[in-house]
């Protein structure tokens, strides 16, 4: 089915882009013959995927191996969208600790609002004005099912992707009037090399995507709201946890399931 993602321009960022889902939506996007500029921290792996991408599609692939975390990162992202004329950014990236939040260091945790929150924003404030200008573009920040109810022992995670829901539907009632498209993606369980080597032995969580359906639904999300929930045993799980529960039920859910988290 044909959307509108295409005609959004030239170019789209993904942050977080070398594997995973970040990989997915990468290859989504350049099947419909949008050019790339990748970000991560792995140089090779980042331009072995390029080199894939080039290949199987025939679109322009540039990558940057950077860490998201770095206070270079506006620099980085504004000389970006100064060269091209970028119509779509995804910030996938995120940065997860697990275990008890006062057994981590406290700047492990200040880590987690630098790539998950500092980021988002810094992404978003500097791709947006070329794409109102254009009166066209596309913004998906990547959210979890973590971001709609307090998830013990990844406290500080749960925290930047509620951070991130609000931030897009904040966004997305701003410059929706100007062209541009924003959505928060809650994603349930995906099957990435992140989640997999973390998830332990206890089989997968119930409606466990994988990752090239939830760039899929993400993407088509576009346009039709200010957030998805990709596949419906999570759409399920969202109105449960976000809105049906008292919130002191809602969070024991949350921590039954992150309880074994190390
Ligand atoms: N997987 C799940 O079950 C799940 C569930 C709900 C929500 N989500 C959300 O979906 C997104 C992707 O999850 P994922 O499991 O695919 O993540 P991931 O495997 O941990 O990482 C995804 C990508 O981000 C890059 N990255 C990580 N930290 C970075 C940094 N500081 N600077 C630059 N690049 C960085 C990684 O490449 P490098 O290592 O090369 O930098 C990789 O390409 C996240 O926002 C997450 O919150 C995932």
């Amino acid at each position: 089915m044909p959307d509108r993602i295409a005609s959004y321009g030239r170019w789209a960022v993904v942050a977080g882009a070398s594997e995973g889902l970040g990989a997915a939506f990468s290859e989504a996007l350049a099947r419909r013959g949008v050019s790339l500029v990748l970000l991560a921290r792995r140089a090779d792996v980042l331009e072995s995927f390029a080199a894939q991408l080039r290949e199987a599609h025939g679109v322009d692939v540039d990558t940057r191996a950077a860490d998201l975390a770095d206070p270079a990162l506006p620099t980085l992202l504004a000389e970006i969208a100064t060269e091209r004329e970028v119509g779509l950014g995804v910030y996938n990236a995120a940065y997860s600790p697990r275990g008890a939040f006062v057994d981590r260091p406290l700047d492990d945790l200040l880590k987690v609002l630098d790539v998950n929150a500092r980021g988002p924003l810094t992404f978003a404030r500097i791709l947006a004005p070329p794409m109102i200008e254009r009166g066209l573009g596309g913004l998906v920040l990547m959210s979890s099912l973590a971001g709609l109810a307090g998830s013990p022992r990844i406290a500080a995670y749960a925290a930047t992707k509620a951070f991130n829901v609000v931030l897009a539907e904040s966004l997305w009632g701003e410059l929706s009037p100007h062209g541009v498209d924003v959505v928060a993606s809650c994603a349930g369980a995906v099957r990435t090399p992140g989640y997999l080597s973390s998830s332990g032995d206890g089989g997968e969580a119930p409606g466990t995507l994988d990752p090239v359906d939830v760039a899929e639904r993400t993407l088509r999300g576009l346009g039709r709201g200010p957030r998805v929930v990709p596949g419906f045993v999570n759409q399920v799980a969202s109105l449960v946890v976000g809105r049906w529960l008292p919130r002191s039920a809602a969070v024991s859910i949350m921590g039954s399931s992150t309880k074994d988290l190390e």
